[in-house]
Parts: structure tokens; sequence; C-alpha cells
């Protein structure tokens, strides 16, 4: 979380670092500031609020100097206000800072600069580090040592850019556990969270490794361990193009990613699936086909939705491939020194590929000599680099908070990867095919959910008041449930919980009355009559039901209040089109109330800290 960006070059930085910072707001949204070295020294505007709220009272673009620094912050150590906000400074104001990631440390490094007499302007622990940097500048004289010198004392997460007014045709960049890239153009050099906010500069960058830092001058770069140790650094293109980063004539990034799943579904399977022999080829796979051949257990890790596609990953797992498979909140697997044996397979979901939590949970099954994969939207991520193996999932760019085309992706993947495995066991070509089949009709079977909104808009504008949700679902849909509620939760700020249906008499059925909305995900598979029962038992109280159902079932209509269609699917495959009316249903419930889509407080895309 926060974004970050750095610029030293020949053009005027600040509105440039502005409009990278607008690319990574979805990164944070609490606090944003640019500082910029002019003649007179460091120019610093800083603001709690949106980067727009920044620029409604700076003038940017008459904002002089063409080396300087931004960040929109996420808050974790103080609140959102304009002293927390970053860049942050030394003691003099002669160096500035942005970071992102969590100093543990800081109060012990706090303590040490309080009684050799330095004071404080904020509550962030991102300060103390500009303030030791500063102390430490004092006495080696130079900004480089200076810094390798603060960091080797920090412990925690960083990804920080500094620049001083005492050498000021440099910036430094250094990471450990947050993000960082270079984008290399001609006579001038960026550095950034990630390449949204480098590619209307530039194609070419280079990813920034754990443990690494970075010189920029206007005529070049170097890079270096923090230990000072020389590296080599790769300069690589960015894999996606300017326009899927923009909102493309949609109100929000969320509906125009939720539109986009025809076509990124399809780029899941497109050139991977074999419809004829009912097979699969992930060639991001090959270098450990035979360790997934001899798996004995399958361990999915994963945060948010990512872990809602790797429950759906277990039951499709089990089912065709018949390997047991446990899926792990990463934040607990990380910290609980698991049992995982050599002969284990642990998959890592991620849209970023730079949650904190995952990235330490497969650093930790790494440790004990499990293989890990990963099933990672953005390429070149940090956890798409540090896995044994790999499948993209090429959902493009995900911009809204609020994961959407990500997640039919990750079961588009999942589903594959399945495939894949059960192929090697005991699934038969023909069983294949069926599945293959059903898989490619899916993108088509989205569109047409798309183009059939209005009764999903009609349920959004009748129970966007309500002050609670529950979703059910058995089997593959159970996670779905999770997921639809967990959407709702995000953008609407309406409590909701996801269930399995079954489990609705244990609890929860305590809770329906007249004001309980209940979503039922109802397709006609092996357990529909169950969830019949389960409906009739919300309606004996009154509850409100709203179901997705097949849109060949004619039944359902009699027992649900309201009932939003869906094509018919095979039972596996169903979460995905049950998915979609359940984003727009979140969607619609969140405008209804008013509520900001991309941005929904206290949320952030990409979580870099635990
Ligand atoms: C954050 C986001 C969620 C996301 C989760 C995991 O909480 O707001 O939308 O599902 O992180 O992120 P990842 O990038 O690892 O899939």
């Amino acid at each position: 979380m926060c974004g970050i960006v750095g610029y030293i070059g020949t053009q005027t930085a600040a509105p440039l670092i502005v409009s990278g910072l607008k690319r990574l707001e979805y990164r944070g949204y609490d606090s944003a500031g640019v500082c910029v070295l002019s003649k007179d020294g460091l120019r610093i505007e800083k603001r709690a609020g949106r980067v727009k709220d920044l620029e409604s009272i700076v003038d940017i673009p008459s904002i002089a100097g063409n080396v300087g620094v931004g960040h929109t912050r996420w808050a974790t150590h103080g609140v959102p206000n304009d002293a927390n906000a970053h860049p942050h400074t030394d003691q003099d104001g002669n160096i500035a800072l942005v970071h992102n990631g969590i100093i543990e440390n800081y109060l012990t490094i706090k303590k040490k600069l309080e009684s050799a007499g330095y004071t404080f302007r904020s509550d962030t622990d991102s300060e103390v580090l500009a303030v030791f940097i500063g102390m430490l500048y004092k006495t080696l004289g130079n900004l480089e040592a200076a810094v390798r010198t603060a960091l080797a004392e920090v412990e925690g997460t960083f990804g920080i850019v500094v620049l001083s007014v005492h050498e000021p045709d440099m910036i430094i960049a250094a990471r450990r556990g947050s993000p960082l890239i270079l984008g290399i153009g001609d006579g001038e050099y960026l550095v950034a969270s990630d390449a949204s906010a480098v590619i209307a500069h530039t194609r070419q960058v280079v990813y920034l490794q754990e443990n690494e830092m970075a010189i920029l001058t206007r005529s070049g770069f170097s890079t270096k361990t923090i230990e000072n140790v020389d590296t080599r650094s790769v300069v690589e293109e960015i894999a996606f193009e300017l326009e899927q980063i923009e909102r493309g004539g949609f109100d929000h990034f969320m509906l125009k990613e939720i539109y986009e799943q025809p076509i990124t579904f399809r780029d899941g399977f497109r050139g991977r699936l074999n419809a004829e022999e009912g097979s699969v080829r992930l060639g991001g796979l090959a270098p450990v086909a035979d360790k997934l051949r001899q798996a004995k257990r399958i361990i999915i890790t994963a945060c948010g939705t990512s872990w809602h596609a790797g429950l759906v990953g277990e039951y499709l797992i089990e089912q065709l491939a018949r390997i047991p498979v446990e899926v792990e909140y990463a934040s607990e697997f990380r910290y609980r020194n698991p049992i995982i044996n050599q002969d284990d397979v642990v998959i890592a979901i991620s849209q970023s590929g730079e949650t904190a939590d995952t990235l330490a949970a497969i650093r930790e099954a790494k440790l004990k000599g499990a293989t890990v994969i990963g099933m990672v939207n953005v390429v070149g991520s940090t956890i798409a680099r540090e896995t044994d193996a790999g499948v993209y999932l090429h959902a493009g760019p995900e911009i809204g908070v609020a994961s959407t085309k990500a997640f039919t992706s990750q079961l588009c993947v999942l589903t594959q990867f399945a495939l894949f495995l059960g192929r090697m066991k005991a699934v038969s070509a023909q069983q294949g095919k069926e599945l293959a089949d059903a898989l490619e009709q899916i993108p088509e079977q989205i569109t047409r959910i798309l183009d059939n909104v209005e009764p999903i808009k009609a349920i959004a504008h009748e129970y966007a008041q309500v002050s609670n949700f529950l979703y059910l679902g058995r089997g593959y849909n159970f996670p779905a449930a999770l997921e639809g509620a967990l959407k709702l939760k995000e953008i609407s700020y309406i409590h909701a919980e996801g269930y399995p249906a079954a489990e609705m008499k244990h609890g929860p059925i305590a809770l329906i009355d007249e004001n309980m909305p209940v979503v039922f995900i109802a397709p006609k598979d092996e357990i529909y009559d169950k969830i019949i029962s389960n409906i009739e038992e919300v309606r004996a109280r009154n509850g409100r039901v709203i179901a997705i159902a097949d849109d060949d079932d004619e039944h359902i209509p009699r027992v649900a209040n309201h009932v939003i269609h869906v094509p018919r699917t095979i039972p596996m495959l169903t979460p995905i089109l049950a998915s979609i009316p359940l984003q727009l249903l979140a969607y619609y419930i969140a405008l209804e109330r008013g509520c900001n889509v991309d941005m929904p407080r206290n949320l952030a895309k990409s979580v870099t800290v635990e």
C-alpha cells in the first residue's frame, strides 16, 4: 500500500509525479504529497485526502523543478492528516523521503534520535527514517552512504525514494518487501510502485529486487544491494498498454472491469485449452511437472478475493485430480509453523503479486522445501518472480479496489490447473473435453448476463438501504457466496455475510426476518433440491429471497422474491457465472448509496504491509 513516484530528468517534475500518483491511488488514498527540488530548496506540498484534493489547493504545474518525489498514502502509523502525509523530511528540511511499508523498530530509532535532541512533526515511522538519514548525513557527508547506513539498522519493510538539496542531481530508491520499479527514459528516469505510473513516459522498466538500491541521475542509473555490492539489472518491457489502465468511457474502473470479463476470461484459456483433446497446456508449469505429478498434497494460500478463488480451487482439484487440498489464509499460514513436506505443492494466488502476507507464506513454504507455484495477475511482480513456476491470469491491469475480473480469471486458471492435474491421473479425454467445451462457452455466457442488467439494477434500488445481507450457496458456490458478500461489504459498507446454505440453520437463521435479504446461489446441480429447501426455510420466516438461478429454471420464481437468471453451465463452472450478477448487485447498490466505488474507505488494492 501507498504509492510512490520519483522523477529526475528535464521535464517539470510536479505534474508528471501527480499524474503518476493518480494511477497509484488504488494503493491508498488517505493523503497525498509532492516534493520538488528547486533552487530555493525543497518545496513540499502535502494534504490529507485524495490527489485531486491536493491539486485543487495547489497549482501543481506552477511548481518549478525537474527532480521530485510524490506519495499517496494508506495510513499505518498515524491518522491521515496533513502532518502525517508524505514526503517527510529530516530535521533541517534538506532531505525528503517517501516510504511504502512499515519500519518495525521505528520506536527504538526514534528514542535514539530524541535523546540526541531531534524532534518530530508527525506520528509516522517514515519521518523517523527521514530524520535518521539526515542525522547520518551530518557525519557521513554522502547521501547514498547515509541511506545505506540507515537501512542497515531498519527492521521491517520499505520501498523508499530519497532526494536531497545536498546532492541535487540524484534520487535514491531502495526496497525491501515493498515493490519499486525504475522507468528508463531518454535523459530522464522514474521510480514508482508499479508500471502504471511510468507507462505514459516509457515502456522500459527495471524491477528492483529485494534489498536492492538504485541511484538515478539524469545521465543514467546504477543498482546495488543495500550492502553496497553492484548488481546487474535487466531492462524489461511493460506488458500492457496505456488504454488498459484508463476508464475508457465507463463511470468506474470496477464497472469497466466487470464488462471486460468476456475478454479477460477468454485470455485466461487462450492458447492453453485444447478442447479437441480435453487437455490443457500450461507452459509455465513445465519446470515442476514431475513435482506436480507426485504431489501428495496441495496447499493454496492467498488473501481476500484470491482466497475465495482458492476455496473454489480446492473443490475443483479434489474433484478432478483427487489430491487433498488445503486452503489457508496466508496471514495465518505464515505464523503458525505449518507442517509442510517436500512433496507438497503450495499455490499462491494473488492478483497484485505483492500482498505481503502471501509473499511471506511462500517464503516460509520454500524454506521448508515445498514446490511453490504462483497464480498471479501482475507480470513481473514479486510473487511471480519468487515462485518456482507459475501461471499468469492474463486479466490485464485491475484498478478498481474491489477485485472482479481477477477473480473470474483465477477461477479460469484454477479450473485448467485442476484439469491439467486430472488428465495426469484419472480424468478421461472425454471428461476433459466436456469440461473444456463448457469453459469455452463461458465468455459468451458472461456477455449474456452483462447484456441484461436491468433486473439487477431494480433489485439494487429496492435493497440499497438495508443494513444487512446474507449470501448463501453450497458446494462450488459456497465460496461464491463469500465473495458476493465481500464485494457488497467492500464498496457499499453494508454488513454482509456469506455462509454455506446448509449451515444457515446453525446460527444465521436467527437473523432472518422481513428486513433481511438473502441471496441464494441456486444452479440446477445435484444439490438443487436442498437449496430450494433452504429458500423455503427463509421464506417461512418472512426473509426476502434473491435467487441466482439457471435461465431455464421455471420453479424458482415461485419460491423466491426476485430471480436473476444466468445461463446454464456445468456445476463446476457455476461460481464463475454466479459471480457476475453478484459483482453487479454490489456495484449498483454502492451507486445507490452514493459510495465511492473505485476507492472504498479504508481499503487498498495492494496490501504490502502485514
Ligand atoms: C486486498 C484487496 C482485495 C484482494 C486482497 C488480496 O485486500 O482489497 O481485493 O483480494 O488484497 O490481494 P491479491 O493482490 O494478493 O490478490
